[in-house]
């Protein structure tokens, strides 16, 4: 018989049944990151999401202490724009432990791409830190299409900040961002 409890692992990893989740909150699901800026990769981890959860709140990480090109309301703006016609897609700034923005939202769930063998260490840190922090939520992996497994939001930057194109990698409004940012010259390599 299964033993209801709500951490798993205090208890010599038998399976345990779950609290108890409302259906709805099972469908909704956080995505967060940096988003600095965001990249089609992170919108198709976005795409593949929404055949499996009806909404997805996409969370941009509030961070003072990492340097980024664009602030917090720039790059919630961005993926706002990108998604304006996905009712399905709510865009939300964040700061503090992720746990807590996620009940926040009443969801159990958190989207993660994972892109090659060299994210697993940070992802699968993460993910049991986050478990350690609330047993009750759970990361969801998925893989982004072959076409964007080499990118990242700072290998955009460095590679527009060189003169090379970006096209196809990222949506539209975010060259068009780039490129402002390059005009002002606020965009130089490893920022
Ligand atoms: O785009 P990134 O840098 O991979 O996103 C990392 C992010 C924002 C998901 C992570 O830094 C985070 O969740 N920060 C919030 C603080 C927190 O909850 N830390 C404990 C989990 S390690």
């Amino acid at each position: 018989m299964l033993t209801r409890t709500t951490d798993f692992d205090k208890d010599m990893g038998n399976p345990v049944e779950p609290e108890p989740t409302m259906p709805w909150m099972q469908n909704r699901a956080v995505y967060p990151g940096f988003f600095d800026p965001i990249t089609n990769g992170h919108v198709d981890i976005i795409l593949r999401g929404l055949r499996l959860f009806d909404k997805i709140f996409v969370a941009v990480l509030k961070n003072p202490k990492k340097q980024a090109l664009f602030s917090t309301k720039d790059r919630v703006a961005m993926i706002q724009e990108i998604f304006a016609h996905q009712p399905s897609i709510e865009v939300k700034a964040f700061d503090g432990l992720l746990v807590d923005f996620v009940r926040r939202q009443k969801a159990r769930i958190v989207i993660r791409g994972l892109r090659a063998v060299s994210d697993f260490e940070y992802e699968f840190q993460m993910a049991l830190m986050n478990r350690q922090l609330d047993p009750e939520i759970e990361t969801f992996y998925m893989m982004p299409s072959v076409h964007y497994s080499f990118l990242n939001s700072g290998v955009v930057k460095e590679v527009f900040a060189l003169g090379g194109s970006v096209a196809g990698l990222v949506p539209e409004i975010v060259e068009k961002k780039l490129r402002e940012k390059l005009k002002q010259g606020r965009l130089s390599v490893g920022k």
